[in-house]
């Protein structure tokens, strides 16, 4: 038995849909309503936006880009930093407006904020003019929940019943209706939820316990995307090195890997994010040899100092961190790391920041994501004190920003003359150029036609520069 449920959606969901689709049409005489997906934050929300733009369209909604237009906004929403739920709420108390034209539009928020108690207060407080709010382990009961607002709003019930947060257990969903916007790249989830309660992070109270899909599910979807032509496929997962664990069958995430590297065919896995604790070898010696994993790795550290690695509960040091590197790098010399920083740990002292540029220059990134440390409520690293001011932590920011770019251009220089096979992705039609990627996750900019479009291509790298690479087709 697996761990954690599984449930397939399909006929309860169909008939919401159903019922959506005549209420639009028969009380409401909209003929073609439409929808406004807002997503903020990572991979995880984009794939399940796609999840809610499939269900969207099931209700006979056609997807617009325009919220001014909308019948429905959605705000699929993130908690991993303040910033990111005070842009939400910039938003939502801006759409508030609408409804003064469109009395009919409802608004609703899903998504990670809405797991947080005191997220909820705040809406109730503030935001009262939010139709529905659920969780992120309702995704799939977004038809019944948005259904019984409907029977809400016709009945005049000014009742409560619009939040659904916390419901259901950790359960896995499969056979969603998903809508891509991409037709060369696609997110495959291969597990939800995080177990790793690093100190500073919101995720795993808001996302639940980690539990992955079964392999057949995944190796099944994978197939389908091939066959519809996708080039590039990103296995998605907080933490995607414990595939597998709570799985009846015995499978690690190296040997997932494996099984989607046997299919036929020109395209690129890769996977984010890795955490480093669960890095094996093993990992390593599949991708090189493998035959379309990309030869990038995304592994946060987060920082450089094992005292503040200890405190952040990250559970590896600074020197187990650069082993990992090391053997990396012998099995594939050609790999390309990149990585996420946190920036001003609440007791993080200037000594402790300068570890981190040190473990910079060591791995060299070939680019981060970089963040300053954004208290979060309910976990333990909130309740530490924190004496460095946000000037502070900003000028340690700005210093570390610095040693990256050097470390970004001096990579970059050095491919300069060398051969890739990339990915063409895009067409920019102002400078007759190609936007293509290559196996390392590095854009290169090249002169070509757009029919080049989701074609592998040889470029020589002519030029570089601070964030990508300049080429041409050989
Ligand atoms: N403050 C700042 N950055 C954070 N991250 C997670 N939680 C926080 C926080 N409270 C960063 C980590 C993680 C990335 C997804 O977001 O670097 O790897
Ligand atoms: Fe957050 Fe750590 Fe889980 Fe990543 S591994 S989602 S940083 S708790």
């Amino acid at each position: 038995m697996n761990l954690s449920p599984i449930y397939k959606y399909g006929e309860e969901q169909n008939s919401y849909c159903q019922k959506i689709k005549d209420y639009y049409k028969n009380t409401l005489k909209i003929e073609n309503p439409k929808a406004f997906v807002k997503t903020y934050g990572c991979q995880q929300n984009v794939s399940d936006s796609e999840k809610y733009k499939g269900m969207l369209i099931n209700m006979g909604f056609t997807l617009t880009e325009n919220q001014n237009e909308a019948d429905v906004i959605l705000f699929n929403t993130c908690a991993i930093r303040e910033n990111a739920e005070n842009k939400a709420f910039g938003n939502i108390g801006w759409v508030k407006n609408l409804k003064k034209t469109n009395p009919n539009l409802f608004i609703i928020l899903c998504g990670c904020m809405t797991e947080q108690n005191s997220i909820i207060e705040k809406i109730k407080l503030k935001f009262s003019f939010i139709d529905l709010v659920f969780g992120t382990h309702s995704v799939h009961k977004f038809p019944k929940y948005f259904y019984e607002t409907i029977l809400n709003k016709i009945t005049n019930k000014k009742s409560s019943a619009k939040n659904y947060i916390k419901e259901t257990e950790d359960i896995i969903t499969e056979d969603f209706p998903a809508v891509r916007n991409n037709n060369l790249k696609a997110f495959l989830p291969i597990m939800y939820g995080c177990n790793n309660f690093c100190s500073y992070c919101i995720v795993p109270y808001v996302r639940g316990r980690e539990r992955s899909r079964n392999s057949a599910e995944i190796i099944s979807e994978f197939k389908k995307l091939l066959e519809n032509g996708y080039k590039d496929i990103t296995l998605l997962g907080q933490n995607v090195n414990s595939y597998g664990k709570g799985l009846d069958e015995n499978i690690d995430f190296p040997e997932l890997l494996k099984k989607l590297d046997a299919f036929e065919g020109d395209y690129t896995i890769r996977f984010m994010t890795s955490h480093p604790k669960d890095a094996t070898n093993k990992l390593f010696d599949v991708i090189s040899e493998s035959k379309h994993i990309a030869h990038h790795i995304h592994l946060p550290v987060q920082c450089g100092s094992n005292r503040i690695l200890e405190k952040m509960n990250r559970k590896y040091t600074k020197e187990s961190y650069l082993k990992i590197i090391d053997y990396a790098k012998s099995k594939i010399p050609d790999i390309i790391f990149t990585s996420d920083i946190i920036v001003g740990f609440p007791g993080e002292t200037y000594e402790d920041f300068l570890e981190t540029t040190d473990l910079l220059k060591k791995v060299k990134f070939a680019s981060l994501f970089t963040f300053i440390y954004s208290p979060r409520e309910g976990t333990p690293a909130a309740k530490l004190p924190d004496p460095v001011t946000k000037h502070e932590k900003t000028t340690w920011l700005l210093e570390l920003l610095k040693v990256q770019e050097e470390i970004s251009e001096t990579l970059h220089k050095k491919m300069i003359g060398k051969t890739f096979k990339v990915l063409a992705e895009s067409f920019l039609p102002e400078t007759n150029e190609l936007l293509c990627r290559t196996s390392g996750n590095i854009i290169v900019e090249v002169k070509g036609e757009k029919d080049k479009i989701g074609n592998f291509l040889s470029v020589l790298i002519t030029n570089s520069k601070k964030e990508s690479l300049k080429g041409k087709i050989i």
